[in-house]
Protein backbone atom coordinates (compact mmCIF):
# COMPACT_ATOMS: atom_id res chain seq x y z
CA UNK A 1 0.00 0.00 0.00
CA UNK A 2 1.59 3.53 -0.69
CA UNK A 3 2.09 5.18 2.49
CA UNK A 4 0.74 8.55 3.09
CA UNK A 5 3.97 10.48 4.52
CA UNK A 6 7.16 9.54 2.45
CA UNK A 7 10.61 10.48 3.12
CA UNK A 8 13.42 10.92 -0.01
CA UNK A 9 16.95 10.83 0.68
CA UNK A 10 18.41 13.57 -1.16
CA UNK A 11 21.19 11.53 -2.51
CA UNK A 12 23.36 15.54 -3.11
CA UNK A 13 24.90 14.96 0.47
CA UNK A 14 25.80 11.39 -0.42
CA UNK A 15 29.19 10.33 0.11
CA UNK A 16 29.50 10.18 -4.12
CA UNK A 17 33.13 8.05 -3.75
CA UNK A 18 30.44 4.99 -2.37
CA UNK A 19 27.19 6.27 -3.76
CA UNK A 20 25.65 2.54 -4.45
CA UNK A 21 26.53 1.89 -0.96
CA UNK A 22 24.87 5.25 0.74
CA UNK A 23 22.19 4.38 -1.53
CA UNK A 24 21.41 0.48 -0.04
CA UNK A 25 22.40 1.88 3.46
CA UNK A 26 19.43 4.15 3.24
CA UNK A 27 17.21 1.92 1.62
CA UNK A 28 17.76 -0.47 4.09
CA UNK A 29 16.71 2.28 6.80
CA UNK A 30 13.50 2.75 5.59
CA UNK A 31 13.51 5.61 3.17
CA UNK A 32 10.46 5.66 0.53
CA UNK A 33 11.75 7.32 -2.61
CA UNK A 34 15.27 8.78 -3.57
CA UNK A 35 15.42 12.07 -4.83
CA UNK A 36 18.19 13.29 -7.69
CA UNK A 37 19.57 17.32 -8.17
CA UNK A 38 20.01 18.15 -11.27
CA UNK A 39 21.98 21.35 -11.84
CA UNK A 40 23.33 22.71 -15.05
CA UNK A 41 25.07 26.03 -13.59
CA UNK A 42 22.72 28.40 -15.12
CA UNK A 43 19.23 27.70 -13.97
CA UNK A 44 20.90 27.54 -10.61
CA UNK A 45 24.42 28.36 -9.81
CA UNK A 46 26.04 25.02 -9.54
CA UNK A 47 26.30 21.86 -11.55
CA UNK A 48 25.80 18.39 -10.36
CA UNK A 49 24.50 14.60 -12.41
CA UNK A 50 23.00 13.76 -15.24
CA UNK A 51 20.97 10.94 -16.79
CA UNK A 52 24.15 7.89 -16.18
CA UNK A 53 24.03 8.88 -12.34
CA UNK A 54 20.24 7.76 -12.43
CA UNK A 55 21.20 4.90 -14.51
CA UNK A 56 23.74 3.92 -11.95
CA UNK A 57 21.45 4.59 -8.75
CA UNK A 58 18.61 2.15 -10.93
CA UNK A 59 21.94 -0.76 -10.63
CA UNK A 60 21.73 -0.26 -6.90
CA UNK A 61 17.75 -0.25 -5.76
CA UNK A 62 14.25 -0.59 -6.94
CA UNK A 63 12.91 2.58 -5.08
CA UNK A 64 11.33 5.07 -6.99
CA UNK A 65 13.98 7.79 -8.35
CA UNK A 66 12.85 10.99 -8.00
CA UNK A 67 14.56 13.36 -10.56
CA UNK A 68 14.46 17.50 -9.75
CA UNK A 69 15.87 19.64 -12.55
CA UNK A 70 17.70 22.27 -11.61
CA UNK A 71 17.71 23.13 -15.22
CA UNK A 72 17.21 25.38 -18.38
CA UNK A 73 15.27 23.68 -21.18
CA UNK A 74 14.37 20.88 -19.14
CA UNK A 75 12.23 19.38 -22.28
CA UNK A 76 15.82 18.46 -24.16
CA UNK A 77 16.51 15.79 -21.62
CA UNK A 78 13.09 14.54 -20.02
CA UNK A 79 13.10 11.20 -22.32
CA UNK A 80 17.03 10.54 -21.49
CA UNK A 81 16.50 11.19 -17.68
CA UNK A 82 13.25 8.49 -18.08
CA UNK A 83 15.38 6.10 -20.09
CA UNK A 84 18.38 5.90 -17.06
CA UNK A 85 15.49 4.86 -15.06
CA UNK A 86 13.80 8.17 -13.53
CA UNK A 87 10.26 7.28 -12.01
CA UNK A 88 9.16 11.05 -11.64
CA UNK A 89 10.59 14.45 -12.85
CA UNK A 90 9.78 17.76 -11.27
CA UNK A 91 10.60 20.74 -13.70
CA UNK A 92 10.85 24.29 -12.40
CA UNK A 93 7.88 26.76 -13.53
CA UNK A 94 10.35 29.42 -13.30
CA UNK A 95 11.85 28.07 -16.74
CA UNK A 96 9.73 26.54 -18.55
CA UNK A 97 8.77 28.07 -21.89
CA UNK A 98 5.84 25.65 -22.24
CA UNK A 99 4.92 23.75 -18.79
CA UNK A 100 1.55 22.00 -19.96
CA UNK A 101 3.30 20.85 -22.81
CA UNK A 102 6.58 19.59 -20.60
CA UNK A 103 4.94 17.86 -18.24
CA UNK A 104 2.52 16.33 -20.53
CA UNK A 105 5.48 14.59 -22.33
CA UNK A 106 6.71 13.39 -18.74
CA UNK A 107 3.72 11.76 -18.63
CA UNK A 108 4.39 10.43 -21.99
CA UNK A 109 7.29 8.88 -21.39
CA UNK A 110 5.64 6.91 -18.81
CA UNK A 111 7.20 8.84 -15.36
CA UNK A 112 5.15 10.95 -12.81
CA UNK A 113 5.39 14.55 -13.64
CA UNK A 114 5.78 17.20 -11.12
CA UNK A 115 6.14 21.38 -10.40
CA UNK A 116 9.01 22.70 -8.49
CA UNK A 117 8.64 26.56 -7.11
CA UNK A 118 11.49 28.68 -5.96
CA UNK A 119 10.95 30.23 -2.72
CA UNK A 120 10.86 33.65 -4.23
CA UNK A 121 7.78 32.54 -6.92
CA UNK A 122 4.27 33.29 -5.86
CA UNK A 123 2.39 30.13 -5.20
CA UNK A 124 -0.81 31.41 -7.21
CA UNK A 125 1.08 30.94 -10.23
CA UNK A 126 0.43 27.65 -10.11
CA UNK A 127 -3.07 27.56 -10.17
CA UNK A 128 -3.70 27.25 -13.89
CA UNK A 129 -1.31 23.57 -13.86
CA UNK A 130 -2.66 21.83 -11.17
CA UNK A 131 -4.73 19.23 -12.95
CA UNK A 132 -1.54 19.03 -15.32
CA UNK A 133 0.44 17.36 -12.18
CA UNK A 134 0.75 14.85 -9.95
CA UNK A 135 3.02 16.69 -7.51
CA UNK A 136 4.37 20.20 -6.37
CA UNK A 137 8.04 20.34 -4.89
CA UNK A 138 7.93 23.41 -2.89
CA UNK A 139 11.39 24.76 -2.50
CA UNK A 140 12.20 26.11 0.88
CA UNK A 141 15.53 27.16 0.44
CA UNK A 142 17.20 28.71 -2.97
CA UNK A 143 18.05 26.00 -5.43
CA UNK A 144 21.55 24.92 -5.82
CA UNK A 145 23.53 23.47 -2.81
CA UNK A 146 22.29 21.29 0.12
CA UNK A 147 22.79 22.35 3.72
CA UNK A 148 21.24 25.72 3.89
CA UNK A 149 18.69 27.34 6.44
CA UNK A 150 15.22 26.59 5.62
CA UNK A 151 13.48 29.80 4.50
CA UNK A 152 10.92 29.88 7.31
CA UNK A 153 7.73 31.64 5.46
CA UNK A 154 7.27 28.54 3.41
CA UNK A 155 4.97 27.11 6.00
CA UNK A 156 2.36 30.13 4.97
CA UNK A 157 3.20 29.11 1.03
CA UNK A 158 2.54 25.36 1.81
CA UNK A 159 -0.82 25.90 3.29
CA UNK A 160 -1.89 28.23 0.49
CA UNK A 161 -0.75 25.80 -1.85
CA UNK A 162 -2.89 23.06 0.11
CA UNK A 163 -6.05 25.47 0.28
CA UNK A 164 -5.21 25.57 -3.66
CA UNK A 165 -4.94 21.86 -4.38
CA UNK A 166 -8.60 21.32 -2.28
CA UNK A 167 -10.19 23.91 -4.51
CA UNK A 168 -8.80 22.25 -7.39
CA UNK A 169 -10.16 18.77 -6.68
CA UNK A 170 -7.13 17.04 -7.73
CA UNK A 171 -5.30 15.07 -5.92
CA UNK A 172 -1.31 16.19 -6.17
CA UNK A 173 1.28 15.45 -3.67
CA UNK A 174 3.36 18.53 -2.07
CA UNK A 175 6.75 17.83 -1.30
CA UNK A 176 9.10 20.38 0.36
CA UNK A 177 12.93 20.50 -0.98
CA UNK A 178 15.41 22.22 1.57
CA UNK A 179 16.30 22.52 5.21
CA UNK A 180 14.10 20.21 6.13
CA UNK A 181 14.92 17.91 9.57
CA UNK A 182 14.02 16.88 12.83
CA UNK A 183 13.10 20.45 14.26
CA UNK A 184 10.52 21.66 10.94
CA UNK A 185 8.92 17.98 10.12
CA UNK A 186 6.10 17.80 12.20
CA UNK A 187 5.48 21.67 11.70
CA UNK A 188 5.63 21.04 7.73
CA UNK A 189 2.94 18.10 7.80
CA UNK A 190 0.92 20.03 9.95
CA UNK A 191 0.89 22.93 6.78
CA UNK A 192 -0.21 20.21 4.13
CA UNK A 193 3.07 18.41 3.17
CA UNK A 194 3.41 14.49 2.39
CA UNK A 195 7.14 14.49 1.04
CA UNK A 196 9.66 15.32 2.87
CA UNK A 197 12.87 15.66 0.95
CA UNK A 198 15.84 15.66 2.96
CA UNK A 199 19.90 15.61 2.61
CA UNK A 200 22.38 16.64 4.21
CA UNK A 201 19.83 15.64 7.94
CA UNK A 202 19.89 12.38 6.89
CA UNK A 203 23.54 11.55 4.92
CA UNK A 204 25.29 13.60 7.65
CA UNK A 205 23.72 12.32 10.63
CA UNK A 206 25.40 9.05 12.46
CA UNK A 207 23.07 6.52 12.29
CA UNK A 208 20.54 6.43 8.93
CA UNK A 209 17.96 3.95 10.49
CA UNK A 210 17.54 6.32 13.84
CA UNK A 211 17.28 9.73 11.77
CA UNK A 212 14.31 8.16 9.42
CA UNK A 213 12.85 6.21 12.77
CA UNK A 214 13.16 9.23 14.51
CA UNK A 215 11.69 11.36 11.60
CA UNK A 216 8.95 9.08 11.06
CA UNK A 217 8.01 8.93 14.75
CA UNK A 218 7.35 13.01 14.09
CA UNK A 219 5.10 12.54 11.63
C1 LIG B 1 18.77 22.20 -3.32
C2 LIG B 1 18.32 20.81 -3.65
C3 LIG B 1 17.90 20.02 -2.47
C4 LIG B 1 19.01 19.75 -1.49
C5 LIG B 1 18.42 19.50 -0.13
O1 LIG B 1 18.98 22.89 -4.48
O2 LIG B 1 17.22 20.85 -4.55
O3 LIG B 1 17.29 18.80 -2.85
O4 LIG B 1 19.81 18.68 -1.85
O5 LIG B 1 19.45 19.38 0.78
P1 LIG B 1 19.26 19.73 2.32
O6 LIG B 1 18.21 18.79 2.83
O7 LIG B 1 20.60 19.50 2.90
O8 LIG B 1 18.80 21.15 2.39
ZN1 LIG C 1 16.06 18.99 -4.85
Amino acid sequence: MDKKYKIAPSILSADFSRLGEEIKATEKAGVDLFHIDVMDGHFVPNITMGPIMVEAARKVTKLPLDTHLMIENPEKYIEAFIKAGSTGISVHIETCKNLPETLHMIHNFGAKPGIAINPDTPIEKLTPFLEKTQYILVMSVHPGFGGQKFIESTYEKIKKLAHLIKKSKQKIDIAIDGGVGLDNIKKLKDAGVNIFVAGSAIFKSRDYAETIQKMRGAL
